[in-house]
């Protein structure tokens, strides 16, 4: 782990944001409990993300099952598709990731994108060796493994489910009722925070590779033909763009340039996914992101999950590491079309034209006093295969004769007996199965990369401070409130300040135990942005002092208006300067 890494886990389980689970009983790999910190700052995070995604946009929000039966995942390709490379030790039996040990051992990047074939050549080429135990792996096959836990409903095994791998599938299936909702216009947006489930081969980097985690995603279901985003919303945003052509060239480099540029230049191929890397900008910079250690890369043609057309991956920069954090992808109809073909159910939208339209219409309408005595057994098929021919290929009959296979077997049918004709219909509408953009972020990575980045040191009365610069709005305590000392009535006017600040809504912590300093830096320390003191001056003129916490700088607020500048505080509409 690197030393950001190590420093964080250190300062994440003293200060209660996160520990590795179950630790009495040795601890599991890949499962960790948020602390009290850590559990209010990922739900502020997820507050911000649901303001911004789904309450601003005016988005619908559900909640799945977390099982699922295997029906949808053999549907949504998961069954056959969700796959990691592993190698296993002949000596040690240890399982790896077998793209991860080139990554860690070459100059290889981005080896997932590469074949289990090249993968075992790469580790014979380079002597690569087992982590656990250093015994050489070359010759050693590199499989596929699927990476969904898979559970039983129900006693016995007749009814097998699956932990789901991404909360979006919760989403597509309910698809034909989520568009009743919609009242079926598109486009219309379902979003879904919830936890989804991955049996990483070998999950590391503390809360980067796990194996429960927390997804915020949107699934925006558009008309491919006619909707578009309101690009110019974002257009002025510049973003930092590692495209695949820039991935592919020798000397290639992320490249700033505005949304409009980026689709203008061909960059970014889809509009929805250019504005969706417009509008997330502006937000990860509201929840702390260093956007230093941001940008937004391109899959490559390998790396693409089973379902994308394309997809961007916002990424942020950890321990010099380049990590995902969001990937935005174009997933086109291709889940409500397997949802379709698999349940039989209709997941199209009927899209009414603003005007009737007649059109011309072929049908048939076969003559089975014919077909009966000529085809026998085998007359229904062919009627039945004649009416789906004419729907797929009206010019079939064209000639005298239609030709139709049934079972593998032609029949020729006389083009009388097909009762074949074109007739003029008018529609009101049409049936469309409507494609996907998705935004899907990981809740606990964008804590960690908050934390990471928010964390500074500097010097304060000559000695070395660390304390957390989050943004008072996801900094799990807004306010720590604190009498100067216990005695005099300080320490009850300062649980009174306290219990008031609570009522009005503020996340408050309260301390009297140590020197002052002391509990100025325990408050810096998890990134509480604000601390109220109440001291003699209080008792004369009603007046505490508020610190805030990144410039030590303070002010004397009164205590009347204490709720609302706090609130105003963290709301970001007013500054400290203003105070
Ligand atoms: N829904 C996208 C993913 O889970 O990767």
């Amino acid at each position: 782990m690197s030393d950001e890494g190590e420093r964080l886990t250190e300062l994440a389980k003293r200060r209660g944001f996160f520990l590795q689970s179950a630790n009495a009983y040795g601890g599991v790999s890949g499962f960790y409990t948020y602390g009290p910190q850590g559990a209010a700052l990922k739900d502020n995070v997820e507050d911000a993300w649901r303001d911004r995604y789904v309450t601003r946009e005016g988005h619908m929000e559900i909640s799945a099952p977390d099982v699922m039966p295997e029906a949808v995942f053999e549907a949504s390709g998961h069954l056959d598709g969700f796959d990691d490379m592993i190698i296993e030790c002949p000596e040690c039996g240890e399982s790896h990731r077998a793209d991860h040990l080139v990554e860690d051992n070459t100059d290889i990047e981005e080896a997932e994108s590469i074949s289990t074939d090249e993968i075992a050549d790469l580790i014979a080429d380079h002597d690569l060796v087992c982590p656990t135990c250093g015994t050489e792996l070359a010759g050693e096959p590199v499989d596929d493994f699927n990476l969904m836990f898979e559970t039983n409903i129900g006693p016995g095994s007749s009814s097998p489910g699956y932990l789901r791998p991404e909360t979006a599938q919760g989403i597509f299936v309910e698809f034909p009722q989520l568009a009743e909702y919609a009242r079926n216009q598109l486009p219309f947006g379902v979003a879904q925070i919830g936890k989804a489930y991955r049996n990483e081969i070998s999950p590391r980097k503390s809360l980067i590779r796990v194996r429960e985690f927390t997804q915020a995603e949107l699934e925006h279901f558009i008309d491919p033909e006619t909707d578009e985003p309101p690009l110019e919303r974002v257009e002025d945003v510049t973003v930092p763009l590692y495209s695949v052509a820039e991935q592919e060239s020798e000397d290639g480099s992320v490249q700033e340039r505005t949304i409009r540029e980026a689709v203008d230049e061909g960059i970014i191929g889809d509009e929805w996914v250019a504005f969706y890397l417009g509008l997330s900008k502006a937000w990860y910079e509201r929840i702390g992101v260093d956007m230093d250690r941001f940008r937004y890369r391109q899959h490559l043609p390998g790396e693409l999950a089973h379902y994308a057309a394309d997809c961007w991956d916002a990424e942020s920069e950890l321990g010099g590491d380049w990590v995902e954090i969001t990937g935005f992808a174009y997933r086109g109809d291709y889940d409500l079309k397997k949802h379709e073909s698999h349940s039989g159910e209709d997941y199209t939208v009927f899209k009414q034209y603003d005007e009737p339209v007649t059109v011309e219409r072929p049908t048939v309408d076969p003559d089975m006093s014919v077909l009966g005595p000529e085809f026998g057994g085998a007359a229904g098929d062919i009627g039945a295969e004649l009416e789906s021919l004419v729907e797929r290929d009206p010019d079939a009959f064209d000639g005298d004769t239609v030709t139709v296979v049934v079972d593998g077997e032609e029949y020729t049918v006389d083009i009388e007996a097909t009762g074949y004709s074109v007739e003029e219909v008018t529609e009101s509408g049409e049936h469309i199965r409507p494609h996907v953009v998705e935004p899907s972020f990981g809740v606990g990575r964008l804590v960690y990369t908050v934390l990471a980045h928010a964390h500074t040191t500097d010097e304060v009365d000559g000695e070395e401070r660390s304390y957390l610069a989050l943004p008072p709005e996801v900094a799990p305590t807004t306010v720590g409130v604190f009498p100067l000392m216990d005695k005099d009535g300080l320490g009850e006017r300062a649980r009174e300040v306290a219990s008031d600040l609570r009522g009005a809504g503020l996340e408050v912590t309260y301390d009297d135990s140590g020197a002052i300093g002391r509990r100025y830096r325990r408050q810096d320390e998890v990134g509480t942005p604000f601390c109220v003191t109440v001291d003699y001056e209080t008792q004369e003129d009603g007046t505490v002092t508020v610190r805030e916490r990144d410039t030590t700088a303070q002010q004397r607020v009164a205590i009347d208006d204490l709720g609302e500048t706090l609130t105003a505080l963290r709301d970001g509409d007013l500054s400290f300067d203003e105070l």
